[in-house]
C-alpha cells in the first residue's frame, strides 16, 4: 500500500551569542551553581539580545534548515512557527518569518502549545502533507523566554533560555510501513484542568499585558514523567514500532531527572538520549529541533534512524511523533 509521508529533507538551528552561566545568575538572585546542576542539569542558557525578536531566531534557524534541505523559499508551502513568546500579539511570528525569507506564497501560522508547541506542529504540518494539501513545510519552534521570565523569581528564572530550531518537511510516498522514512506517528493530548500549574499571569484579553511565567514545579514535575512516558509509547505503537527499534529519544529538555526517568519508563537506554539541558536549558518550543539539529550536525543521528521524540507544557500539553530520519 502506498502511502503519503511527511519526510525530514533538513533540519537547523540558531542560540542567541550571549550565554548566562548558573554562576552569573547566583550573583543577581539566591541560587547556587550546584543547585541548579544538581536538580535540572542546566550549566547555562543563551539569552537573546536587546532588540532580538522571537521572528529573528526563528528565521535564523530556518535559513540554516533550508540550506541543509537544499532549497529555498521558493519551494516551501506552508510555514508553522510554534511559540508562546510572539514578536506581537498579531500578527502571527510565522508571517514575520514568511516575509524575511521573502516569501510571498503558500500561507504561514503559529501554533501554541508552550513546551509541546514543536510536537504539536510537526503533527499539523504532517497531516497536511499527509493530506495532499501541502507538498513542503518548514516546521520551526522559537521562543524569547527571557521575556516572560520574573528575574526575582529564581524557583524559575534559572530553568528557561532562548533559542530556535527548524525542520523542512516534504511529502514522499511510502509503503506505510515502520521502515519507511518520514513521520510515522504523532500523538496529540491535553488536559485544561492543569492550566494553573504552569501559565503566565498575563495576556492580551485578561491584563492587557504580556505578564511573567509562573510554575508549580513540583506538580509538574509529577505529571512530566507519567504523561511523556505514556505517550512516547503510544506514539511508538502508532507507528509499529517498539523500544527496541528506537535509535535516538529526543526530548523535550526541561529537566535531566525527567528525561531519564521517560527513558527508563519507555525502556530506552541513556546512551540513546540526545541530552541538551545542560547548555540551552529549557528552551520550550525550541528544545526539540536545537537538540536535534545538535544530533544530526554532531553525526549521531544517521539517516534511517528511528527518533522518538516527546514534550510536555503548559495546559497540560504533552505529545510525541515517531519519526524515521
Ligand atoms: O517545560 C515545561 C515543563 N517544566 C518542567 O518540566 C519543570 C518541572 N519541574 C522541575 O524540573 C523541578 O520541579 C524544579 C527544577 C522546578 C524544582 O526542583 P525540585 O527538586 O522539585 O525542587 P523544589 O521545588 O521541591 O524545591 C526544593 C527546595 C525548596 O526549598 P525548601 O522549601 O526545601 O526550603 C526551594 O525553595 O529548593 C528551593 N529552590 C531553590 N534553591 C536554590 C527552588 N529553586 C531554587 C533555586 N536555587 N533556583
Amino acid at each position: 500500500m502506498s502511502i503519503r509521508r511527511a519526510v525530514a529533507l533538513g533540519c537547523g538551528s540558531y542560540l542567541p551569542d550571549r550565554v548566562l552561566t548558573n554562576a552569573e545568575l547566583s550573583k543577581t538572585v539566591d541560587t547556587t551553581d550546584e543547585w541548579i546542576r544538581d536538580r535540572t542539569g542546566i550549566r547555562q542558557r543563551h539569552i537573546a539580545a536587546e532588540g532580538e525578536l522571537t521572528s529573528d531566531l526563528a528565521l535564523a534557524a530556518a535559513r540554516n534548515a533550508l540550506e541543509m534541505a537544499g532549497i529555498d523559499q521558493s519551494g516551501l508551502d506552508l510555514i508553522i512557527v510554534a511559540t508562546a513568546t510572539p514578536d506581537q500579539t498579531f500578527p502571527s511570528t510565522a508571517t514575520r518569518v514568511q516575509n524575511g525569507l521573502g516569501m510571498t506564497h503558500g500561507f504561514a501560522f503559529d501554533v501554541q502549545a508552550v513546551c509541546s508547541g514543536f510536537a504539536y506542529a510537526l503533527s499539523v504540518a504532517t497531516q497536511f502533507i499527509e493530506a495532499g494539501k501541502v507538498d513542503t513545510a518548514l516546521v520551526i519552534g522559537a521562543e524569547t523566554f527571557s521575556r516572560i521570565l520574573d528575574w526575582t523569581d529564581r524557583t524559575t528564572c534559572v530553568l528557561f533560555g532562548d533559542g530556535a530550531g527548524a525542520v523542512v518537511l516534504r511529502g514522499e510516498d511510502g509503503t506505510g510501513a515502520k521502515e519507511d522514512r518520514g513521520v510515522l506517528s504523532t500523538e496529540l493530548r491535553s488536559d485544561g484542568r492543569y492550566n494553573d500549574m504552569l501559565f503566565v499571569d498575563g495576556g492580551p484579553s485578561s491584563t492587557g499585558t504580556a505578564g511573567l511565567l509562573r510554575m508549580r514545579g513540583k506538580e509538574v514535575f509529577r505529571h512530566a514523567v507519567v504523561n511523556l512516558a505514556a505517550i512516547g509509547e503510544q506514539a511508538l505503537k502508532a507507528a509499529g514500532a517498539t523500544s527496541d527499534d528506537v535509535s535516538w529519544i529526543v526530548p523535550h529538555q526541561a529537566n535531566y531527572r525527567i528525561i531519564e526517568a521517560t527513558a527508563r519508563k519507555v525502556g530506552v537506554p541513556l546512551d540513546k538520549v540526545i541530552m541538551t539541558v545542560a547548555e540551552h536549558g529549557n528552551t520550550s518550543a525550541a528544545s526539540i529541533p536545537l537538540a536535534l539539529d545538535q544530533g544530526v550536525r554532531d553525526g549521531r543521528i544517521q539517516r534511517g534512524n528511528l527518533l522518538l521524540l516527546e514534550a510536555m507544557g503548559g495546559g497540560f500539553t504533552w505529545g510525541a511523533a515517531a519519526l524515521r530520519w
